[in-house]
């Protein structure tokens, strides 16, 4: 009997030496199956109380279950704690963590060109009154062809090599054109807006062409809006992006069935005076297709064409952003090659 409470206290004591120990969740655990598990100490003492006399079981079995219940307590404690210490140890890695520590003579990184000319793009568009949209880079057939009045069938689908998935009737969008569709059936006209983003063409990869692209798409719309607006809006954007006081546009007929009339927009070449091999020696460069947005596609916008006209506008920005820095190769701009961007 006396060396059952005997046992009973020298058991207490190595656990707590043991608990004391331990560093990690499973060293706990550990403990707790060598003292509370099936063949754990405090079970096979628990185990043997049925052995004993009344009286005895009375004297050992209180002690027994309160060193259980301290047992439990205790392990509890510390794994908390442990918990706590190990998340302020990674608090305190976060914090003492410098993010602008570099090692001396180690190159500044920029922003790539991409960057630089879309902050331009967005800084010119909303000092003009614009707002900035998105839209989604995976579109329905409705939103990229259809709602802009290019039905099923229709010639002018040939005029964009299409990836489609394997969703049902679901593609890469092939230009942003995609998102006045989503402007007008989400906001209430007047409206004014330029969403820019990845574009896909399954096209063969040159200098001048690649099969994923990025085009800026323009959109406004409201009472009286002509051509001279489009032509006026055309002109401050390309003057102020290529940094020229004055620039002359040229206005040629285009064919796009989502607005009508439709112009291709030309700017006067802005590397040279005589002609040179960015504008093939016309000293004009193309690059800004536009038009009046065409009835059916205000209509499929949920727009009043007998209240309402617009234009929109859909220049590469891929190729403004080459003709800015005179990147001759489409394939450099997302080549990652640090060479070529340290340029920049
Ligand atoms: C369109 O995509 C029309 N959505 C533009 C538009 C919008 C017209 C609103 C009228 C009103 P287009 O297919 O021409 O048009 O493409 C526009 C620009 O995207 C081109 O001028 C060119 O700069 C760029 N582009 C087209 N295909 C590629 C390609 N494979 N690689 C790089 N840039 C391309």
């Amino acid at each position: 009997m006396e060396s059952l409470k005997e046992k009973i206290a020298s058991l207490k004591q190595l656990f707590h030496t043991q608990l004391a120990q331990t560093k990690t969740v499973q060293e706990i655990e550990d403990v707790r199956i060598s003292f509370l598990g099936k063949k754990g100490h405090i079970t096979e003492i628990l185990g043997s109380l049925k052995t004993l006399s009344l009286d005895e079981k009375k004297e050992v079995g209180p002690l027994l279950h309160s060193f259980k219940q301290e047992a439990e307590e205790a392990l509890k404690k510390h794994a908390a704690d442990l918990l706590t210490q190990q998340n302020q140890a990674a608090l305190l890695r976060v914090q003492t963590f410098d993010v602008t520590a570099k090692l001396p003579n180690q190159p500044t990184g920029h922003l790539h060109p991409y960057t630089q000319c879309i902050q331009d793009v967005e800084n010119i568009f909303l000092s003009m009154g614009y707002e900035i949209w998105d839209g989604p880079e995976l579109e329905t057939d409705h939103y990229n062809f259809t709602a802009l009045n290019i039905p099923k069938d229709h010639p002018a689908r040939d005029m964009y090599d299409t990836f489609w998935t394997d969703k049902p009737d679901h593609l890469l969008r092939t230009h942003t054109s995609t998102i006045q569709i989503h402007a007008m059936q989400e906001r209430k006209p007047p409206l004014a807006g330029i969403a820019y983003g990845r574009t896909y063409r399954h096209e063969s990869v040159d200098a001048s062409h690649d099969f994923q692209f990025m085009q800026c798409e323009g959109l406004f719309v409201d009472k009286h809006v002509t051509v001279s607006h489009l032509f006026a809006t055309a002109q401050t954007f390309l003057k102020t992006f290529f940094n020229k006081e004055t620039l002359d546009i040229r206005i040629r007929p285009g064919f796009f069935p989502f607005v009508e009339p439709a112009f291709e927009i030309d700017m006067r070449c802005v590397f040279c005076k005589t002609g040179c091999s960015v504008c093939k020696q016309s000293t004009w460069i193309e690059v800004f297709p536009a038009g009046l947005v065409h009835p059916n596609v205000l209509k499929a916008g949920g727009i009043n064409p007998n209240e309402y006209t617009g234009f929109a506008f859909g220049f590469g920005l891929t190729r403004v952003v080459m003709l800015r820095y005179g990147i001759d190769d489409i394939r450099l701009l997302l080549g990652g090659k640090t060479g070529f961007l340290e340029q920049f």
